[in-house]
């Protein structure tokens, strides 16, 4: 399948509710392998920048992106991303983009592409955005391509240069990043180029290769730094037995066991997803089990160390999750908050009187994060914020001694963890 044509087939199954990682995987191996990179980065450059290609397009139509046809509007998305943002030379972003159009528009539309896609490139000087000075939250949502109401909370919270940061690094495609689980230096297969990651020991980028390919020859994981940073703030001496009970696709669970020496078992209510852990554990001969379960109803009760990696927002992410922030909401973050304050009690109970519970997410949001942990304590005062393990880095750990890795400062994805101690 044609590159383009594939984005373009991947944009329309995520306009009709399938997740984008779910929709790539589905269409991907229709495309030559050499293809494959093109198609993915369009795809995903179009769902992440949506509503700054949106102002291109807005100035260069005559109507606005929300009153067209919705395939005729993916199609000039495609155009739009490849001559803003890939720099692709005009007369390829046009000409291969309305080639590929005109099979599945017909002439007519496509002409509509082709007349849209020529006035942008021709109107590249205009700049469509809000000015940052006079309107910095519209320029944030346009530009910046995010969802209004995640720009003002951020913006209550933090400074606008760095809100501004956190947009762009999550408007960047994410790269692979490879977690060595012991701390010799990589010896990488031939065709593999691996750089280390400044400020994060054990963390290479890879440069050149397949992930598979890297991992295949190396005692590690493939892991953003952030998520790394979370089994090092969990610690090294863990109390047996060692549950992670929302455990899959299980990177988090392989890293407790490597870093620790001890078994650790694996909970997900996700079948599917728990499944992805048995090849990794198996190649890295460590000690985890999976078992599915509800992590509100957990069949245990005498733990000495619970991860508790929750569902959340993933606000901290949403440079992988390319569709995720078009779909959040304040309704949907309540409900994960409420999700997580289930899990989070089932979880106290499961750990016996000494033991440990390490409550993380990927979310940069308080109510999931320090908002979350500070209302569990004031319901149960047998439990108290315990100091990070010996790992932690101590930029990212908060005057209370929580985890906050900040996407802005480090580069990477967010990540959020507190150490709550069960005292009594
Ligand atoms: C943030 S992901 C975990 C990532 C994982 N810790 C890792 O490092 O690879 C959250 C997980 O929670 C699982 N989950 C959601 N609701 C759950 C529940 N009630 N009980 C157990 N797991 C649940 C999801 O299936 C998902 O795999």
């Amino acid at each position: 399948m044609n590159p383009r044509a594939a984005a373009h087939r991947i944009l329309g199954e995520v306009r009709r509710g399938t997740l984008s990682d779910h929709a790539a995987s589905r269409i991907l191996p229709a495309v030559d392998a050499a293809d494959r990179g093109l198609a993915l980065d369009i795809a995903f450059g179009c769902l992440r920048l949506r509503a700054r290609l949106d102002a291109w397009i807005r100035a260069c139509a005559d109507r606005p992106p929300s009153r067209m046809d919705r395939a005729v509007r993916d199609w000039l998305r495609i155009g739009a991303y490849q001559l803003t943002e890939l720099r692709t030379p005009d007369h390829a972003a046009v000409g291969e983009t309305v080639g590929a159009a005109r099979s599945a528009l017909g002439r007519r539309r496509a002409g509509y592409v082709n007349a849209v896609l020529r006035a942008l490139a021709r109107r590249r000087d205009v700049d469509p955005f809000p000015d940052p000075d006079v309107d910095p939250v519209g320029h944030l949502c346009c530009w910046g391509s995010h969802p209004e109401w995640l720009v003002r909370r951020w913006l209550a919270r933090w400074e606008l240069a760095d809100v501004r940061r956190l947009v762009e690094q999550q408007n960047r495609p994410p790269d692979v990043v490879v977690r060595m689980l012991s701390g010799e230096d990589p010896a990488p297969p031939d065709g593999v180029e691996l750089e280390p990651v400044p400020g994060w020991p054990r963390s290479y980028r890879l440069e050149t290769g397949l992930p598979e390919t890297a991992l295949s020859h190396l005692r590690a994981v493939v892991q953003d730094p952030a998520a790394s940073a979370v089994v090092d703030y969990a610690g090294d001496r863990l109390a047996e037995p060692v549950l992670d009970v929302c455990a899959a696709p299980g990177t988090k669970a392989l890293g407790l066991a490597a870093g620790s020496g001890v078994p650790v078992v694996a909970l997900d209510i996700s079948h599917r997803r728990l499944a992805r852990l048995g090849a990794p554990a198996g190649r890295l001969g460590l000690p985890v089990s999976t078992a599915v379960a509800d992590a509100r109803r957990l069949p245990v009760a005498e733990a000495g160390t619970v991860l508790a990696d929750v569902p959340c927002t993933g606000t901290g992410v949403l440079r992988r999750r390319a569709d995720a922030r078009w779909r959040l909401g304040q309704r949907g973050l309540d409900d994960l908050v409420a999700l997580q304050r289930e899990i989070v009690d089932a979880c106290a109970a499961a750990v016996r009187p000494g033991g440990l519970l390490v409550y993380s997410t990927c979310s940069l949001e308080r109510e999931e994060n320090e908002g979350q942990v500070d209302a569990f304590l004031d319901r149960r005062p047998d439990y108290r914020r315990d100091p990070p393990g010996a790992g932690a880095r101590s930029d990212c750990v908060t005057p209370r001694g929580d985890l906050f890795v900040r996407p802005w400062l480090t580069g990477t994805d967010g990540a959020y963890a507190a150490r709550l101690r069960r005292i009594a």
